[in-house]
């Protein structure tokens, strides 16, 4: 394994996907833990990341005691350079000229990083701290314009220091050089997605022995790819239930009961329940309100297909299977916690007489590995490849309140949004199209020879990297003119159709 510490700034978890993509597993681990507990991992390699601090800055945080000392192959980054640098003795200084974006680098001597690689290249910096001296024993690999050590390295310690970020997109050679470093740490690229589902299946085994388990389908990417891999360890051990809470969107509820149980074998109980949802929802227009409503009436229904099952078994179910990701690992580790924007449903807070054990096979991994390994599972490709979709569903893209008439509307103008960017081959561009109705607003519009009075639909397709932010995704004009046109022809009462151009923030990616 290769740790990557922590030093607080959004790019670890960058750093350990991009680490993984060189088939090397890594592990994101806060820059507080001792260094002991560190070895204890037994880590091949250390990565130092960058961090939102200046080395200078009270209360930055320090590396951990002993870790230059402790012989393990160490790179740092950023952040991680300048406090490698300092430590050990260079000269770090608070500098005139930052450093942000693109930049010029220009290699002296390529040493084991920036071996075979151009003498000048591009990369991204984003910096205000200087390195001007390496420590001795270190010799300068790079410079740019502003930093005279922007690169060093000292091989017999096997410590290597860069001050840009091979881990983002813009650095030219980026993933060559962390490729580089891995083969000097002598990390084997045996990270692959047949060893994960093997290792996993196995793990799972050994953790449910004979005992059974339940798992919530959502229709999702993240539970189908649990739900598959807990199927394959455990075979008929396992009952996986799906709850049609009516709020889905075209199709979506068919993938689930006939693609993925062909795919998987998995044996599944659907319930429908959208009566009881849209009763509950009757009238409710506030956001907030919806949320707790559908999270409730979700968390009643699973309850008692739970029940059921465990009569129908006549013995107890232990475990239920959970599609939780690495990131909300990492991300409730610790840190300080984000403001509750809005409260999001899965299915936690079941009740107290309803105790289970979670399996959660994909607690190591990130979201393009679950889709890889969905597809080494043999899911069908609209499910591996289906974009986030939220879990109250439709019910929070009806600005007002939800009805049957409201959400087969919806539903016909989203499945007509979604074909057309399939039909572009825009799906894998775009993080996110959400297709929201303005069920409360109505304007005149001319169809026809006559007068129309109907709703409006606002288009919301964004692109992003984790959904934190995102930006408004500028689809082509003949992809939005096709959808428009298609969407007023072919859906009575919708007619008229708006593109949202917000960012994220100030909006949210969803309308409530
Ligand atoms: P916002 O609207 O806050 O959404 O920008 C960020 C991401 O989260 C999704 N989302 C949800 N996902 N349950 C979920 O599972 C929810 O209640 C929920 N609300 C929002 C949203 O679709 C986007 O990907």
């Amino acid at each position: 394994t290769v740790l990557v510490v922590d030093f607080g700034a959004q790019y670890a978890q960058l750093i350990a996907r991009r680490v993984r993509e060189c088939h090397v597993f890594s592990e994101i681990v806060p820059s507080t833990m001792p260094v002991a507990e560190m070895l204890a991992k037994r880590p091949k390699a250390i990565i130092l990341s960058g961090g939102p601090a200046s080395v200078y800055e009270p209360g930055a945080p320090p590396v951990p005691d002993g870790l230059f000392k402790a012989g393990v192959p160490t790179l740092g980054i950023c952040y991680g350079f300048q406090a490698m640098a300092r430590e050990l003795g260079g000269m770090v200084a608070n500098s005139d000229i930052a450093e942000y974006g693109r930049t010029d680098l220009t290699v002296v001597d390529e040493g084991t990083l920036l071996a075979g690689l151009p003498a000048e290249q591009s990369v991204w910096m984003s910096h205000r701290v200087t390195c001007s001296a390496p420590p001795a024993g270190f010799m300068v690999t790079a410079r740019t314009a502003s930093a005279p050590v922007a690169a060093m390295e000292d091989p017999a310690r096997r410590l290597y220091g860069v001050q840009f970020h091979p881990e983002v997109m813009h650095t030219e050679h980026g993933l060559t050089v962390l490729r580089h470093f891995l083969a000097a740490a002598g990390c084997r690229p045996s990270w692959t997605m047949v060893n994960i589902v093997e290792e996993s299946v196995e793990a799972v085994r050994s953790q449910v022995g004979d005992k059974r388990a339940i798992c919530a389908l959502s229709g999702g990417v993240d539970s189908a790819v649990a739900a598959a891999l807990v199927q394959r360890a455990i075979g008929s051990q396992l009952t996986c239930v799906f709850v049609d809470h009516g709020l889905l969107r075209k199709g979506e509820a068919l993938q689930v009961e006939k693609d993925f149980v062909a795919a998987t074998g998995v044996d599944l109980k659907v319930v429908d329940a959208s009566s009881r949802f849209l009763s509950a929802l009757d009238g409710v227009t506030d956001p907030e309100e919806k949320r707790k409503i559908i999270g409730r009436e979700f968390i009643r229904v699973f309850e008692e297909s739970a029940r059921e099952i465990v009569d129908a078994h006549g013995e107890a179910v232990e475990f239920l299977v959970q599609g939780t990701l690495y990131p909300d690992v990492v991300e409730s580790g610790g840190g300080t916690g984000a403001a509750n924007i809005k409260s999001h449903h899965n299915v936690g807070g079941l009740p107290e007489d309803l105790k289970f054990s979670l399996v959660e096979p994909l607690r190591t991994l990130f979201k393009d590995e679950v889709r890889r390994l969905g597809e080494e599972l043999g899911l069908p490709s609209e499910i591996v490849w289906r974009q986030p979709f939220p879990g109250p569903g439709l019910g929070i893209r009806i600005i007002g309140a939800v009805t049957r008439e409201r959400l087969d509307l919806l539903r016909e103008a989203d499945a007509i949004a979604r074909e057309e960017l399939t039909r572009a081959g825009l799906d894998r561009d775009i993080w996110q199209f959400p297709v929201v109705l303005l069920a409360d607003v109505r304007s005149v519009g001319v169809q026809g020879d006559g007068r129309t009075y109907g709703h409006p639909v606002v288009l919301r397709p964004v692109t992003s990297e984790d959904a934190m932010t995102a930006d408004w995704a500028r689809l082509p004009n003949e992809v939005l003119q096709r959808i428009s046109t298609r969407i007023t022809n072919e859906v009575a009462e919708i007619n008229r159709v708006v593109v949202d151009i917000t960012s994220k923030p100030p909006g949210t990616i969803e309308w409530e």
